[in-house]
């Protein structure tokens, strides 16, 4: 698992390369922004669902490249505008200083935007290099909007930032964690499946998945925020806490957080209990629980 995650990751950097402005393009500070925290580091998981999810609908990893490439483009740009100082106000991400703390907060808002705009520049653009027809950008196009959205990501990271500071609760928790985080990683995983024109039975074994995968995502992401370290993650440790996050281990404490996560990813390899080649995607769901950045 740990070589197909390595192996996945360079094929997606090879791919973000491809379709990201080069490095002195003008304006140059704002391309640098850009390519500095896409190229920073970052797992890659939500480009290597989509490829896992082409792999387990029978379909073309080649001709769905475009639309990890978008995922990542959209969760890169989340990423620097959550460590804004506005928003978690963090220092370090993917092992470097933050874009704010690098280019200065206005080039990183403007680096973050262009990331976010570039991703449906990539999933539009019909003169790529893959077969994927129209229609299905299209339902790419409508799937990541609405994931990334007031109705997904956005929406989320809106009732995270107003929750700070509060009792947490479940379904406010639940909320929080489902669209802030789980939203994207159902949407990469949905993607992978109508690149492949997955039926519709195999559509909802997919969403179900990623559903709980996502939200076992952010618990476990929870669960480092205390029990790893800043040189380990890469990333602020202990930046919950000192913000009054609403996060599992504040409402459930840590134990019971470890097992909320465990049952998450059972769940979510139940819900491919019918799917042929689900290798890779149960494989994903255990480097999820077990990760340690
Ligand atoms: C961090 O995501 C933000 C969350 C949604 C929890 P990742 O843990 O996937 O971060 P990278 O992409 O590997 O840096
Ligand atoms: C952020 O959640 C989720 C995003 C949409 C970026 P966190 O604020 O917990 O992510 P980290 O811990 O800073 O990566
Ligand atoms: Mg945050
Ligand atoms: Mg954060
Ligand atoms: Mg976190």
């Amino acid at each position: 698992m740990r070589e197909y995650l390595d192996q996945g990751r360079k094929t997606v950097d090879d791919a973000l390369e491809e379709l990201m402005p080069r490095e002195g393009s003008r304006p140059s500070d704002l391309v640098a922004a850009m390519r500095y925290s896409l190229f920073a580091g970052g797992k890659r998981i939500r480009p290597i669902l989509v490829l896992a999810a082409v792999e387990a609908a029978g379909g073309n990893a080649r001709d769905a490249m475009f639309a990890a490439c978008a995922v990542e483009m959209v969760h890169t740009y989340s990423l620097i505008h959550d460590d804004l100082p506005a928003m978690d106000d963090d220092d370090y991400r993917r092992g470097v200083p933050t874009c704010h703390r690098k280019f200065g907060e206005a080039t990183a808002i403007l680096a973050g935007d262009a990331l976010l705009t570039l991703a449906f520049d990539v999933l539009s653009d019909s003169g790529s290099d893959s077969n994927i027809d129209a229609k299905v950008r299209i339902m790419m196009i409508h799937e990541l909007a609405r994931a990334a959205g007031w109705t997904g990501m956005v929406g989320g990271q809106q009732v995270d930032v107003a929750s700070e500071g509060t009792e947490p609760d479940l379904p406010t928790l639940q909320y929080i964690h489902t669209h802030k985080t789980g939203a994207m990683i159902r949407c990469s995983v949905l993607l992978g499946g109508f690149a492949s024109n997955a039926d519709d039975a195999l559509i909802n074994s997919l969403r179900t998945y990623g559903e709980r995968l996502g939200l076992a995502f952010q618990v476990v992401d929870d669960i480092l925020d205390i029990t790893s370290t800043t040189e380990e993650l890469g990333k602020d440790q202990g930046s919950d806490a000192s913000r009054g996050k609403m996060t599992y281990p504040a409402l459930f404490g840590l134990e019971e957080a470890r097992e909320r996560a465990a049952e998450l990813i059972h769940e979510a390899k139940t819900a491919l209990i019918s799917v042929s080649n689900k290798d890779r995607l149960t494989g994903i769901a255990d480097f999820v629980l077990k990760r340690r950045l």
